[in-house]
C-alpha cells in the first residue's frame, strides 16, 4: 500500500528511474503521485499529480524543470488520511521546504503532533499524517538530517517506511523503516530505494531488506545502515532471482488475463521437485527444518486476508480430510484480536500474495507470542512475512502485478493441499490416497489449459448478463471457498455486487432477494455433494431465479435446471475441482469488467499490498 522509490546517482537516471520505479509499484496505489528533485541551486522541484502514474509523467514532461541534481523521491498514494488531491499526495514538505519526504504507513498519533507544531507556528496545507512528519523533521532540523530525522521518530507512534531528503545537504538521502516495507538497490555509484524489489529489477539484483528500527543513510556516496539509536548495523546483500520479463504483459492486454491464462505455467513452478509420486509424499525444502515441530503439532490455523483467506478456508477443509486435524481459517484482521487458542503444539501457516498484509504480519507475532510455530506461504521472495515465519514455502509463481490475486489464490490453495498431505502422512494417511492426490495435483497444468480455452465462452457469457448489478455465486463443501473467491473477483474488478454464499445456507435469508434481476452463479460439478447442490438450485429456480452453473463435462442433467452452462474438465479427485472452477469464474471476471470499460489491472479504491491496519 503507497510506493516508494528514492534514488541516489546519475543526473540523467533520476526521473528515469523514479518515474519507472512508480509505475512498477502502481499495483499498491494509484490516486495521486509525485517526486521531488534537488535543482542545481539547492531548491526542490516538487510535482505532483491525482490519478495515475501517467498524469504526474504528463506533468513533468510538460514542466520546465531547472537543472537538477542525481537525486530525487517519489510516491504513488493509497489514501489513508485526507482525499486523493495534490495537497494530500507526497512529497510532503517541512515549513520552509528544507526538507521533503514520501511516506508510507500511518503516523497514528499525528494529531498530538501536529497541535504542537501548530502552537510553536508550523501551517498545514493537507489532511495527511504524512505532512505532519515533514513539518516534524524539518522542525528539529539544524544542519544534520540523519540527527533530525532520530530525534523526530523518539515520538512518532506508528508504520512508516519513508525517504527524506534535505536542500542544505543535496548528497544525502536517509531511509527508515518500521512496519512498512524499504529495500535498498546497490549498483556501483547508484542506490535505489524502493517498496520491494519491483522498483528496483531493471537497475540491479543486488538488494538489502531493512529491517524495523533501520536507518541508511546515503552520503556523498557511500551508504550506511544503523538502527534509531544511532548503532552501526553489518547488513548481508542479497541477490534477487527475478526474472524481469515475468513483470510484463507479454503482449496481453492486460496483466489480469496474463497472469489468469499463465496458471497452467506458474502451477507447474509451483509444485516443481516438491511431489514424490513414488512414495506418496512431499517435500518442501523450506519446512524441513522445522518437521520435527510440524510431526508434533494437534491443530492447524491457516491466517490470511482478502484472496489469501479464502484460499486458506479450502486449506481448512484439506488439512480436517486429509490430516485428520482439526483446523481453521482465521481472518487476520480479526485474528490479531480475538484472544484465539493458541500453544506450542499449533501449527499457524501464513498465507500472503505480498508477504507484507499488516494485519496479517499482526497475527503473525501474536501467534508466536503464544508459542506456536508459524510458518508462511508467501510469493514475494524476501518479503516481511518471509523473513519474520520460523520457516515457510514460497509460491514460485512469478510477481502477480493485477491487483486482483489469480494465479496467487491458485497456487495457494495447491500448496496448502500439500501441507495437509505432508502432515497426512505423519497422522496416518495411506500411501494410496496421498499418491491418488498427488497425481491430480500433477494434472493440474492440463486441466487449466482446457479452461483457459474458455476464454470466447465466458465473454460471450458476460456479455449476456454485463448490466446486471447484482450477482450470486453458491457453492457447497470444497466450493463453498470458490462461490466466495468467486464473488470476491467480480467485485473487485467489475464493481458489481456479488455475494457468495453456502447453497445450504442460501434459504436462510438470501433466498428474499432471489428475482429474476438476481441471476446465480451456482457451482455444480461432480462431486459429494452434487445431489444437494442440485436440490438447492431447484430452490433457486422454483422462484424464478437464473441460473449460471459451472458444470462437469459430459453432465447433461445440468442443462436442464439452468439458464446457461460453463462446462469444466472433471478431476477425479473432489479436492481438485474447486481449483478448475476457480479458474472458470477468474475468466467471467475478467471479462465482465473488461466488457464493462473497466481498469481490470487496477480496480477503483483497491491496492495490492495492504500495509496498514
Ligand atoms: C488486498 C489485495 C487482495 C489480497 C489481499 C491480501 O486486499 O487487493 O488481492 O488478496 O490484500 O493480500 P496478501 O498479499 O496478504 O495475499
Amino acid at each position: 500500500m503507497c510506493g516508494i522509490v528514492g534514488y541516489y546517482g546519475k543526473q540523467d537516471q533520476v526521473l528515469d528511474t523514479l518515474v519507472s520505479g512508480l509505475k512498477r509499484l502502481e499495483y499498491r496505489g494509484y490516486d495521486s503521485a509525485g517526486v521531488a528533485i534537488i535543482n542545481k541551486d539547492q531548491e526542490f522541484t516538487c510535482i505532483k499529480e491525482v490519478g495515475k502514474i501517467k498524469n504526474l509523467e504528463n506533468k513533468i514532461n510538460n514542466q520546465n524543470i531547472p537543472e537538477f541534481k542525481g537525486i530525487g523521491i517519489a510516491h504513488t498514494r493509497w489514501a489513508t488520511h485526507g482525499v486523493p488531491s495534490v495537497e494530500n499526495a507526497h512529497p510532503h514538505s517541512g515549513q520552509d521546504q528544507k526538507i521533503f519526504l514520501v511516506h508510507n504507513g500511518i503516523i497514528e498519533n499525528y494529531q498530538e503532533i501536529k497541535d504542537k507544531l501548530t502552537n510553536e507556528g508550523v501551517t498545514f496545507y493537507s489532511q495527511t499524517d504524512t505532512e505532519v512528519l515533514a513539518k516534524l523533521i524539518e522542525f528539529n532540523y539544524t544542519g544534520d538530517l540523519k540527527e533530525a530525522v532520530l530525534k523526530s521518530l523518539e515520538v512518532v507512534q506508528g508504520a512508516y517506511a519513508t525517504v527524506v531528503l534535505a536542500k542544505n545537504e543535496p548528497d544525502r538521502l536517509i531511509a527508515v523503516k518500521k512496519g512498512s516495507p524499504m529495500v535498498l538497490g546497490l549498483n556501483g555509484d547508484e542506490y535505489i530505494l524502493g517498496s520491494d524489489v519491483s522498483a528496483i529489477i531493471s537497475k540491479t539484483r543486488e538488494v538489502i531488506y531493512l529491517e524495523d528500527g533501520e536507518m541508511i543513510d546515503i552520503n556523498n556516496g557511500q551508504y550506511s545502515v544503523c538502527n534509531l539509536d544511532n548503532q552501526s548495523l553489518d547488513k548481508d546483500i542479497h541477490n534477487i532471482d527475478w526474472d524481469e520479463d515475468a513483470a510484463s504483459k507479454e503482449g496481453y492486454e492486460h496483466f489480469l488475463i496474463k497472469e489468469i491464462l499463465e496458471q497452467p505455467k506458474v502451477i507447474k513452478d509451483s509444485v516443481r521437485g516438491r511431489l514424490l509420486p513414488d512414495t506418496g509424499d512431499i517435500k518442501f525444502g523450506g519446512l524441513i527444518d522445522v518437521m520435527d515441530k510440524i510431526k508434533e503439532v494437534n491443530r492447524v490455523i491457516i491466517l490470511g486476508i482478502g484472496t489469501s483467506f479464502y484460499s486458506a478456508k479450502l486449506g481448512e477443509l484439506y488439512f480436517e480430510s486429509i490430516a485428520n486435524i482439526p483446523a481453521k481459517a482465521e481472518m487476520s484482521p480479526e485474528f490479531r484480536y480475538n484472544d484465539a487458542v493458541i500453544d506450542d503444539k499449533t501449527w499457524v501457516i501464513a498465507i500472503s500474495q505480498s508477504g507484507e498484509t499488516a494485519d496479517t504480519i499482526a497475527g503473525i507475532e501474536e501467534a508466536k507470542r503464544k508459542g506456536a510455530l508459524v510458518t508462511g506461504i508467501v510469493n514475494s521472495v524476501g518479503s516481511p512475512i518471509a523473513r519474520i515465519t520460523d520457516a515457510g514455502v514460497y509460491n514460485q509463481i512469478g510477481p502477480e502485478i493485477s491487483v486482483a490475486s489469480t494465479k496467487a489464490f491458485t497456487s495457494q490453495a495447491t500448496l496448502l493441499l500439500m501441507h495437509a498431505i505432508l502432515l497426512g502422512r505423519t497422522r496416518g494417511l495411506g500411501y494410496t490416497q496421498a499418491e491418488e492426490l498427488i497425481s491430480e495435483i500433477k494434472k493440474l497444468p492440463e486441466y487449466f489449459e482446457k479452461v483457459a480455452l474458455l476464454r470466447g465462452e465466458t465473454k460471450e457469457l458476460a456479455s449476456k448478463y454485463i448490466n446486471y448489478d447484482n450477482l450470486v455465486y453458491v457453492g457447497r463443501k470444497y466450493n463453498y471457498p470458490i462461490a466466495l473467491e468467486g464473488a470476491l473477483k467480480i467485485k473487485e474488478v467489475s464493481y458489481v455486487h456479488a455475494e457468495g454464499l453456502s447453497a445450504g445456507e442460501f434459504k436462510h435469508g438470501f433466498i428474499a432477494l432471489i428475482d429474476e434481476k438476481m441471476p446465480t452463479i451456482a457451482i455444480l460439478t461432480k462431486d459429494s455433494v452434487y445431489d444437494k447442490m442440485v436440490s438447492n438450485v431447484e430452490e433457486i429456480r422454483a422462484r424464478n431465479g437464473k441460473i449460471i452453473a459451472i458444470a462437469s463435462e459430459g453432465d447433461e442433467r445440468v442443462e436442464s435446471i439452468s439458464e446457461d452452462v460453463i462446462y469444466v474438465p472433471r478431476s477425479t479427485k473432489e479436492e481438485i475441482q474447486p481449483l478448475i472452477n476457480n479458474m472458470a469464474l477468474q475468466l467471467l471476471a475478467y471479462n465482465f469488467a473488461h466488457g464493462r470499460g473497466l481498469d481490470v489491472d487496477k480496480p477503483r479504491n483497491l491496492a495490492k499490498s495492504v500495509t496498514v491496519e
